[in-house]
């Protein structure tokens, strides 16, 4: 049997289309290994959102070669979002002559055929194409856990923040019917899935283009209705179109997860507007008040970044202070990344690297007490958890999570995992929570 490794990098959705080629490769007749050093094929899932993560595919790829030189007629293939870059492609064609096989994201679905003709020609194969708006469905998939799901609702980004490289490698937003989205949730749920997450660049504008009316709100209420012990979990709301609707859907949907990622990005008014995100400072506040008038054991997270250009000091201190109006439960923070291509790449950037990643520390100083305060609310509650693994604080520990996403590690037998059980929580811990059964 020849051995495939597949790694993708990046977000979830990149992970989901990582399982797609494994199911792939998988009717082809392959078997997988986690480590490239015994493939016959390696398949890199490319993420292009900010320039590390390029740059540690770059590296990783550059030390391919050497399992080349090692491995007769071992081939390497590239996917993902960075192949929807024609600078990125060009660099490749150039610089890295042993890479055979480099596809888009739109024909994920055609690797068959593209390896087929990689391996019978001895060719290098670049099938790169942009958009045809194709949503390729009934994929085999292999699935990296046995207890939680990624089912992506929708695919493709309309809103083009500025500094965002996800419309141009993904294309325009089309979403999946209701009736695909619901035969794949109930699928899962009747073999055994415990947790399922639906996927989209932002859920909130699924439905738009369907011929049937649906929106997020009437697509999570159907997923509710799906008969099972089991949890939802979705990500991401924009905030610009995330509803009251939305909130009260999750507030009366009892499988849907008290957790909502919100990215706001800024706290500033100004470089909210640069950014194109259509939504101010006070419009996001009320929304966060609204949902937890609606859903007080709710926990928010967000997405921030810093030093996006032309932002001063002042407009630093503004995030600064939304997020200590809001408080997070966590947060993803990240410093601009200037993206080839995209609006904010050819803005005037004139803040010194140096102090964006000063500011960066200092938001996470201030998170990091934000975040364990938050936590330290949680001791004494009776929380139900999904037990899904070995805990880390002792080898009679399991480990498992809160409907709220909160990590919680308690004393308990092996056969937990895969379970929902009712926890009281005893102390808070500065990265989880540990917990007794109840
Ligand atoms: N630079 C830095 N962060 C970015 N993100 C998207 N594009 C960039 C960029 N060019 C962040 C945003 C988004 C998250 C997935 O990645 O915060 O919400
Ligand atoms: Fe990028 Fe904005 Fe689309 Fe999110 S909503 S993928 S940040 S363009």
């Amino acid at each position: 049997m020849p051995i495939a490794h597949v790694h993708s990098y990046g977000c979830q959705q990149n992970v989901s289309d990582g399982e797609k080629i494994k199911g792939m490769l998988a009717l082809m007749g392959y078997g997988f290994s986690d480590s490239n050093a015994e493939a016959d094929l390696v398949i890199y899932n490319t993420c292009a959102v900010r320039e590390n993560a390029e740059d540690r595919v770059f590296g990783n790829v550059g030390a391919l070669k050497h399992n080349k030189r090692r491995r007769k007629g071992m081939l390497i293939g590239l996917c993902g979002c960075m192949m929807q870059q024609e600078h990125i492609v060009q660099r490749l064609k150039k610089s890295f002559p042993y890479v055979d096989l480099i596809f888009g994201t739109h024909v994920v679905h055609r690797l068959p055929e593209l390896l087929y003709q990689a391996l019978s020609t001895k060719e290098r194969v670049f099938e790169t194409p942009d958009s045809d708006g194709v949503i390729a469905e009934h994929l085999p998939i292999r699935r990296d856990g046995t207890l939680k799901a990624w089912v992506p609702i929708m695919y493709g980004c309309n809103n083009f923040c500025t500094y965002c490289i996800v419309p141009y490698v993904r294309g325009r937003e089309r979403s999946r019917t209701s009736q695909e989205i619901l035969h794949e949730v109930s699928g899962l749920v009747s073999q055994g899935y415990k947790e399922i997450t639906l996927l989209g660049q932002n859920v909130n504008s699924y439905g738009k283009g369907l011929e049937e009316e649906i929106n997020f709100a009437g697509l999570l209420r159907k997923i509710n209705g799906i008969e099972g012990d089991f949890r939802i979990r979705f990500m991401t709301s924009h905030p610009k179109d995330a509803t009251p609707e939305l909130i009260d859907t999750m507030a009366e949907c009892e499988k849907v997860c008290h957790h909502l990622h919100l990215p706001v990005q800024s706290g500033s008014d100004r470089i909210l507007t640069a950014m194109n995100r259509h939504y101010q400072r006070e419009d996001y506040l009320k929304l966060v008040d609204y949902a937890r008038s609606r859903i007080p054991d709710l926990a928010l997270t967000s997405d921030i970044i810093v030093g996006f250009p032309g932002e001063t000091r002042e407009d630093f201190l503004k995030t600064m202070d939304l997020i200590q109006t809001v408080g997070y439960d966590s947060l993803f923070t990240f410093i601009y990344s200037k993206r080839v291509g995209t609006k904010a790449a050819v803005m005037d950037d004139p803040t010194p690297s140096e102090d964006k990643t000063k500011w960066l520390m200092e938001l996470l100083e201030v998170q990091k007490k934000i975040g364990e305060d938050k936590l330290k609310e949680y001791v004494g509650k009776t929380l139900r958890i999904l037990v899904d693994g070995p805990g880390k604080s002792g080898e009679d520990y399991v480990t498992g999570r809160t409907e709220q996403n909160f990590i919680v590690d308690l004393k308990g037998p092996a056969d937990l995992i895969g379970n929902f059980v009712d926890v009281r929580i005893t102390k808070a811990l500065n990265w989880a929570l540990l917990g007794e059964l109840l």
